[in-house]
């Protein structure tokens, strides 16, 4: 059976399937179910400086084959609240990786000093959410504010800083570098996918917030996109998310750079079983394919390509 263990910045994955931030994570139950299924590590979901209740629904709208179009508006119970869940996941034995989301380096720095003291493995930036006024992507959209942020948060903790990009930005590879000469340890790629629906009925958008982010299958090849070229742009580690339902989802992840994952919307659909399901799958492709280790497939589809 093929070893799926790997190294991501300094911590040890016992496999590459982490639990995404925002998905199942709400509390230290949740986090501990996704971890004993088999997640290699959990995201709790993005916490900030006070309690916020997100958007009045319909804040998400299900597509059975394609994924999700969500603007929860980042609901959390805020960083007092919170840090006793990720105890709780950290008692049940689970590496634990902290989000957080502030409008500015002093409030990133802050929020990321306090998670890191609850014991945490990283701290993942969410500069990436597409829904939240002041939040996300008005911050994370323009390579001198990332590399501003991660470098002061990197200054304010010991813990890798990961940098979580948005794919809606004309260059996020660009993005991916400004991270990296901020002292990012890894970046992640990709948060959701800027999208909208619309009631016809009613004549008005379908979620209360008009605007929505795109997740599941119908971003996957969006996500890939961004893990190639940021594997050709940067030195430190790739985690590619969006749209992985199966083995080979990740498979291909992993040859378009990737050394980790992210699993969101998959569970959302099948519970946190797909993590046990996911391990199972992508050690069969490694075994088919002769690959011994997860770790020799990172960027594989690299080298062939001209
Ligand atoms: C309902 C929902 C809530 C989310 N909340 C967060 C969040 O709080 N922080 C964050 O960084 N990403 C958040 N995301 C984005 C996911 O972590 C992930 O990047 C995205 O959904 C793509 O992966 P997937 O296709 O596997 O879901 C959220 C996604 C969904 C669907």
């Amino acid at each position: 059976m093929a070893d799926l263990g790997v190294r991501l910045a300094g911590v040890a994955l016992r496999n590459p399937f982490l639990l995404a931030s925002g998905i199942w994570g709400e509390s230290g139950a949740s986090l501990s179910g996704a971890w004993n299924a088999g997640a290699g590590g959990v995201i709790t979901k993005s916490i900030g400086s006070t309690p916020r209740p997100g958007y009045p629904n319909p804040t998400i709208e299900v597509y059975e084959t394609w994924g999700l179009l969500n603007a929860m508006g980042l609901p959390n119970p805020g960083i007092d609240e919170y840090p006793r869940e990720i105890e709780a996941a950290r008692r049940a034995g689970a590496t634990v990786i902290g989000s957080v989301f502030g409008g500015d380096e002093e409030e990133f720095a802050r929020l990321a000093h306090q998670i890191e003291a609850t014991g945490v493995a990283a701290v993942e930036l969410n500069l990436s959410c597409p829904h939240a006024e002041g939040f996300g992507t008005e911050v994370g959209s323009e390579p001198e504010d990332v590399e501003r942020i991660v470098r002061a948060v990197v200054r304010s903790v010991r813990v890798p800083v990961i940098a979580k990009i948005t794919p809606n930005a004309a260059d996020p590879a660009g993005l991916a570098e400004a991270a990296e000469r901020g002292g990012a340890a890894a970046v992640s790629a990709i948060n959701t996918l800027r999208a909208l629906a619309i009631d016809v009925t009613l004549r008005r958008p379908v979620l209360a917030h008009g605007l929505g982010g795109l997740s599941g299958a119908a971003i996957k090849p969006v996500g890939l996109a961004c893990v190639w070229q940021i594997y050709r742009r940067v030195k430190i580690p790739v985690i590619g998310v969006g749209g992985i339902r199966t083995g080979l989802d990740a498979l291909e992840y992993i040859m378009a750079g990737a050394r980790a994952l992210q699993v969101g919307t998959a569970i959302t659909f099948g519970g946190v079983a797909v993590f046990g399901r996911l391990n199972q799958e992508l050690s069969d492709r490694l075994d088919q394919l002769g690959i011994a280790r997860l770790e020799d497939a990172v960027g594989a589809a690299h080298a062939a390509h001209l």
